[in-house]
């Protein structure tokens, strides 16, 4: 390679073309910035220790240098309702974003690249002679809007504005205070960086910041309100501004960037350009410069740039997305803190530290044992436990229902079942996950009626038959376990008459196919599935009463708890949704109408399920696609489901359309069950992608959800709760006396692992 041009000098251009000096001795590597090479807005950057550590093998130099200008932190302190809660070790490190450019600019200069300051750049079309392009301009990119074919930037603006500021006051944690004024809630994020300064970035939701008439404030006025509001933590110390040059209000909206593609051709998108993250996790700067590391590594030891740039996307583009989606928890956690006003503070701490979901109960207990202590103790004591213990171990109460902790078998069809009768299969895999420690286990969803299956494999209850064969189950569990055990009822609506889940899912059955219904006639695969009718009113009382028999039998087989499926596409779930329903009687249109249906079976179902049993109605509290269910529609049906008698809502999403498009990853709903649980104010088990007990921990202790269900890690190990108790030295947990000699033994691995700092 003989030519490497970075357009934009921030951390990402210049770190890549430091280190393309360094890999490439003999190339021309040139840098290009808008402005100055003294000027700089923003204050302070953080890096973890971490972060650190690749940046000494990446470039010893340029590390020492930041090393030496370091001003380092271990204690982060949570200001909320006159409180201060203070937790320690999280070992991170400050820096002046204008000294950390000084040295990376001092760096790549003595090694030769060349740097040229105060020029524009319009777009990369005047570099077509170089070998590589590095498009490192920020999340503002003029060189990715004019290629947004190629690259495929999204750009989402978020809810809350911020100002960027900074202060002579002297912090002596990273510091969180919130403050709430009669039109919500305002926080800061402060740190110090240096000797004497430190940044505060002001937030609030953008209604707020109107209602205060901060949309019309220039930075004076900006600066004299935050002075005023967060007095009580400056001290006498001003707040101070570096863009007062900049046109425009001061307060920003965050700009989330996502590209579907980084490179075309010799270009590259890197940093900013190719992603952002919200200023909450901290992790901008760090991705910026990850990514310069990456980049060189790949295209200086790939045959051709082509395949390096491949490369450099694979690998970082994974890590980008872990921590966009980190960073994502984190920021809706802060666009809503008004959820969490009513905990206290020290649970709402736990809250703010662990909402990226990315640091979770563990984690915070090898940072600061003493923090987790207390949040154990105050659990404990709140749920009526003599001793603290692991938050999923907490028991819980729903009407007469004792559950001995907070694990559930989530539903999970089987496809087993003869003309909807459960057999053997049913016994001895329901009867394994009772026996295997979880503290609430759920059937399959259980049809109301023979056309009411999603296939012929379903399991049913409308039959004494099929009864029977379920009470054989539920008193084995109740039998050999402490374990509660949930009926989930469900009529499958137009997503019925399908093969099994492991033939083509969704697809109608090759013979044999009963009509389907719903509320209107959409497909739910055009082209493929079929037709479904759109139910008349009698077909809807009699689908009702449907319901009202399955609980009967229910109650009658003994089950415990009753769940009403109204999730994932099926008939009732497909009422709610308004990409489902588009009817134009009393049931369809306004969310109260699409309630209308729902309601009267859970109503129905209520009046039949004994007063002392919990009911539960499951939800797709998100359809992952443009005009589908809102928030606003999501509380609604929230708070009407309560009223009806739903004593818990279990929070999925999605499954309502074939072209939905979810956003994966670990605890993915678990944000859906923390939104109805604290702001519709009903208890919620959350569920998708929970498979260790650390996130069980943290969800309880944040009070995210009161149960957490766990489907997939359930079918590899029934015995997942044991094994976890074993694992955390939850030495009460209750093993079935067959199996008690695996307790001792795995406990004591645990130890001598924990002794040996395997685990
Ligand atoms: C309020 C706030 C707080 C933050 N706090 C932190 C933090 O604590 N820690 C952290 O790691 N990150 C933080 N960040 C994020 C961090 O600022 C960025 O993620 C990081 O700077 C990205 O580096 P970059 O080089 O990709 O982009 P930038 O730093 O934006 O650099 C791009 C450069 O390109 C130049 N440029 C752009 N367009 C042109 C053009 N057309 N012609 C010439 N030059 C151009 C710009 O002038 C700029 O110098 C924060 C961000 C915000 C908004
Ligand atoms: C094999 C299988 C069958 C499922 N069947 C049902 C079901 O009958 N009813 C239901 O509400 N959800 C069903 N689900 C969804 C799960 O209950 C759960 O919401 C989903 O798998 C996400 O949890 P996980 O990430 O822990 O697997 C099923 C999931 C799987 C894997």
């Amino acid at each position: 390679m003989k030519r490497i041009v970075c357009m934009g000098g921030g951390p990402a251009g210049l770190y890549s073309a430091i280190l393309f000096k360094k890999a490439l001795p003999a190339a021309s590597v040139e840098v290009f910035e808008r402005n100055r090479a003294e000027d700089t807005f923003g204050w302070g950057v953080v890096f973890s220790d971490k972060t650190m550590g690749n940046f000494l093998e990446a470039d010893a130099a340029s590390h020492a240098r930041v090393a030496e200008e370091f001003y380092h932190w271990d204690d982060i302190d949570v200001h909320f309702k006159g409180q201060t809660v203070r937790s320690s070790g999280h070992g991170f490190a400050g820096i002046s974003r204008r000294k950390l450019l000084n040295i990376l600019q001092k760096r790549a200069a003595s090694l030769g690249v060349r740097q040229s300051f105060q020029v524009e750049l319009d777009d990369a079309g005047q570099f077509d002679d170089a070998d590589l392009v590095v498009i490192a301009e920020g999340a503002n990119s003029k060189a990715r809007a004019s290629q947004a074919d190629q690259f495929g930037p999204s750009v989402e603006v978020r809810k809350c504005r911020y100002i960027w500021l900074g202060t002579t006051q002297k912090f002596s944690a990273f510091t969180f205070a919130f403050e709430k004024t009669e039109f919500g809630w305002f926080q800061i994020h402060a740190y110090q960086f240096s000797q004497d300064l430190s940044t505060v970035i002001v937030e609030t939701r953008e209604e707020t910041w109107a209602a205060h008439g901060l949309d019309r404030a220039g930075i004076d006025e900006s600066i004299a309100f935050c002075e005023k509001l967060f007095a009580a933590y400056l001290g006498q110390s001003p707040l101070l501004s570096n863009a007062r040059h900049l046109r425009g209000s001061p307060w920003l909206n965050f700009h989330r960037v996502a590209c579907r593609r980084w490179h075309d051709g010799n270009r590259v998108l890197i940093g900013d350009a190719a992603h952002t993250a919200h200023f909450s996790i901290g992790s901008g700067t760090k991705l910026a410069m990850e990514d310069a590391i990456s980049l060189v590594r790949h295209v200086s030891h790939s045959a051709d740039v082509g395949s390096g740039l491949r490369s450099y996307q694979a690998e970082r583009g994974t890590e980008a997305l872990k921590l966009q989606n980190a960073a994502r928890n984190r920021m809706e956690w802060f666009e809503n803190v008004a959820r969490y006003e009513n905990m206290e503070p020290l649970q709402f701490a736990y809250s703010l530290l662990s909402g990226s979901q990315r640091i979770g109960h563990a984690n915070l207990k090898l940072r600061d044992p003493p923090f987790i202590d207390r949040i154990e103790t105050n659990l404990a004591r709140g749920n009526g436990v003599a001793k603290p213990r692991p938050p999923m171990f907490l028991p819980f109460q729903l009407r007469d229902m004792h559950l001995v902790n907070r694990v559930v078998v989530s539903p999970m069809a089987q496809y087993r079942a003869l003309d909807g009768v459960p057999g053997d299969w049913h016994l001895v895999h329901y009867g394994a996950r009772a026996t295997g420690g979880a503290g609430l286990v759920f059937t399959e969803m259980t049809c109301t009626s023979a056309d009411a299956r999603i296939s012929p494999g379903c399991t049913g209850l409308w039959n004494e038959t099929q009864r029977a064969a379920w009470q054989r189950i539920v008193e084995f569990v109740h039998a050999e376990s402490p374990a509660r055990f949930c009926l989930q009822i469900g009529h499958a609506g137009r997503k019925g008459s399908t093969q099994l889940g492991w033939q083509e899912a969704d697809h109608p059955l090759t013979a044999g196919n009963w009509p389907v219904w719903a509320p209107s006639p959409l497909p739910y695969l055009p082209g493929i599935s079929q037709v479904p009718q759109a139910m008349t009113p009698a077909q809807m009382e009699a689908v009702k009463n449907d319901f009202v028999r399955a609980a009967t039998l229910g109650a009658a087989a003994g089950f415990d708890m009753l769940e009403l499926h109204m999730a994932h596409g099926y008939l009732l779930a497909s009422f709610l949704s308004p990409l489902t329903n588009v009817r134009t009687d009393e049931y369809g249109g306004s969310v109260e109408n699409r309630l209308r249906y729902p309601l009267q079976v859970l109503r129905a179902v209520r009046a039949a399920w004994p007063a002392t049993k919990p009911l539960s109605v499951r939800l797709s509290a998100c359809d992952w696609t443009d005009d589908g269910i809102s928030e606003s529609d999501v509380i609604a049906i929230a708070r009407a489901m309560a009223a009806a008698g739903a004593d818990i809502l279990d929070i999925s999403s999605g499954q309502t359309v074939a072209e939905q498009r979810p956003i994966y990853g670990r605890m993915w709903q678990t944000p859906l069950a923390d939104m109805v649980r604290n702001l519709a104010g009903v208890p919620t088990i959350a569920v998708g992608n929970i498979f260790e007990a650390d996130h069980v921990n943290s969800i309880i202790a944040a009070g995210r959800a009161d149960l957490c269900a766990l489907a997939r890690p359930h079918l590899a190990h029934s015995s997942w709760t044991l094994a976890a108790a074993a694992a955390q030295g939850f030495t009460e947990q209750w093993w079935p006396e067959p199996y008690r000699s695996a307790k001792g033994q795995l406990e004591r691995a645990a130890e001598r692992a924990a002794a040996t700092g395997a685990l």
